[in-house]
């Protein structure tokens, strides 16, 4: 077989085999097929798409590119929680210690920035210490012993996809359905959890844009999973203006904080709970979404989560201190207020719009394997809905020069959309498919 056959036969548009896709992704593995082939392959895949027997079949190939862990000697069932990729997307930090505080375990393995979306490795290492790089024996230890562990692939688990990640985060290859559920489920498999929730994010801020694609992407997720015994819960929920009120890697930690000692914004709490509900129920701990809703609750409101947030940071090297004290975490050194040019409600902020504008500021990666600016970004005063008067506060944008900040003050302006009308708050859940 040749590498260059296989791009070809994608590029006109035919189904691959089962031994040509895991020929393709082992030698790309072994690095016997270059990044410019793979590039040209994940082209071809985002172009002609795969059908659902290639994209399981990508799927298993990746997760046999490395060792999968097997976590029946951690818990009964240990859960893991996963995002397609939004902006300001910071569920991870808070829902993983609030499902841990009833005494689930949660175990799960990471991605970085990409594209326009945040991630939540990069949010992690605005940490000072924390550690994303653990071995799988390290990985077992600190979810045996904190609840929570949240890594980076190793080198050893699902491989493939880390390589495959970097590389289509920086040649446009990401909004593909067969690459994204592949890659997401191959993480989910090879780290081992035994159920899952998916958290398919849809709208401007998503890779999915139409709720169509978005159940189509969720649906072949849990197929993929169920083929390998998994449980799965896909929450369909919406991306068309930041989730919550941070975007940045320092500012989102922060945010989560704030939401671990109950004074987060209403719809990332909510969403949160939601999640974790879901979480809950899968793990046989809530027999209901409404049971498993208020234990979720709970663990905010009596601080059981913030103190396994503690554990969790403080097992991975972390500094744990930051649960009480934000000022650990690196400050851009320049803050730029950005008032509401008009008076009326607030009708759009376009998701897409301020990840790009954060990726631009710093936040993340124009290529690959470039070092993100952990302290900038933005933090919004007013959601969707608000109705504010002209000069009022609708964003802080946090940045490291005047300029960088007034580029991306007239690109926030450009992003925002206005109505005389009332606006209502947009709908955060759409649809949760229990698999
Ligand atoms: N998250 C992942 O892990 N992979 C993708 O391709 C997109 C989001």
């Amino acid at each position: 077989m040749r590498a260059v056959d296989i791009i070809a036969k994608k590029r006109d548009g035919l189904a691959l085999s089962s031994a040509e896709i895991d020929f393709f992704i082992q030698g790309y593995t072994r690095g016997d097929i270059p990044d410019y082939q793979a590039a040209a392959w994940a082209m071809a895949v985002l172009l002609k798409g795969m059908n659902n027997r290639e994209t399981t079949d990508l799927a298993m190939a990746m997760v046999h590119s490395g060792q999968t862990l097997n976590m029946d000697r951690v818990a009964p069932v240990v859960v893991d929680k996963h995002s397609t990729g939004g902006v300001g997307d910071k569920t991870t930090l808070v829902v993983a210690p609030m499902v841990a505080a009833l005494g689930q375990p949660v175990a799960k393995m990471s991605g970085r920035g990409l594209g326009f979306s945040g991630g939540t490795l990069d949010k992690l290492e605005s940490i000072p210490g924390y550690n994303v790089s653990l071995t799988i024996d390290e990985f077992f230890k600190a979810v045996a012993r904190n609840g929570v562990v949240v890594a980076g692939q190793t080198a050893d688990l699902a491989p493939a996809d880390g390589k495959l990640y970097a590389l289509r985060d920086v040649t446009a290859t990401v909004p593909s359905l067969p690459l994204i559920a592949s890659s997401i489920m191959s993480k989910k498999i090879a780290s081992g959890a035994q159920a899952m929730v998916l958290d398919v994010k849809v709208g401007r801020g998503a890779f999915m844009t139409t709720l169509k694609d978005a159940r189509a992407l969720a649906e072949i997720m849990i197929s993929i999973g169920e083929q390998v015994g998994r449980r799965v819960t896909a929450v369909l929920s919406s991306m068309d203006q930041p989730l919550g009120n941070a975007v940045g890697n320092t500012l989102e930690v922060a945010e989560a904080v704030e939401t671990l000692h109950g004074c987060g914004p209403a719809d990332f709490v909510e969403h949160c709970v939601v999640i974790a509900a879901e979480m809950l129920r899968l793990a046989g701990l809530a027999e209901t979404p409404e049971t498993g809703r208020a234990l979720a609750k709970g663990t905010l409101a009596d601080g059981s989560a913030l103190a396994v947030f503690k554990k969790w940071v403080a097992g991975q090297g972390g500094d744990a201190r930051v649960a009480d004290d934000l000022s650990i975490l690196e400050q851009a050194p320049l803050r730029q207020v950005v008032t509401a040019p008009q008076s009326g409600y607030l009708a759009g902020i376009d998701a897409r719009e301020v990840g790009l504008l954060s990726v631009e500021l710093g936040a993340g990666r124009e290529r690959k394997g470039d070092p993100v600016d952990h302290a900038v970004g933005l933090v919004f005063a007013a959601k969707v809905g608000a109705q504010l008067e002209t000069g009022d506060a609708l964003c802080t944008i946090h940045a490291r020069t005047q300029e960088a900040a007034d580029r991306a003050q007239v690109r926030l302006l450009a992003a925002c959309t206005w109505s005389e009308e009332l606006v209502a708050e947009p709908p955060l859940v759409y649809d949760i498919l229990r698999g």
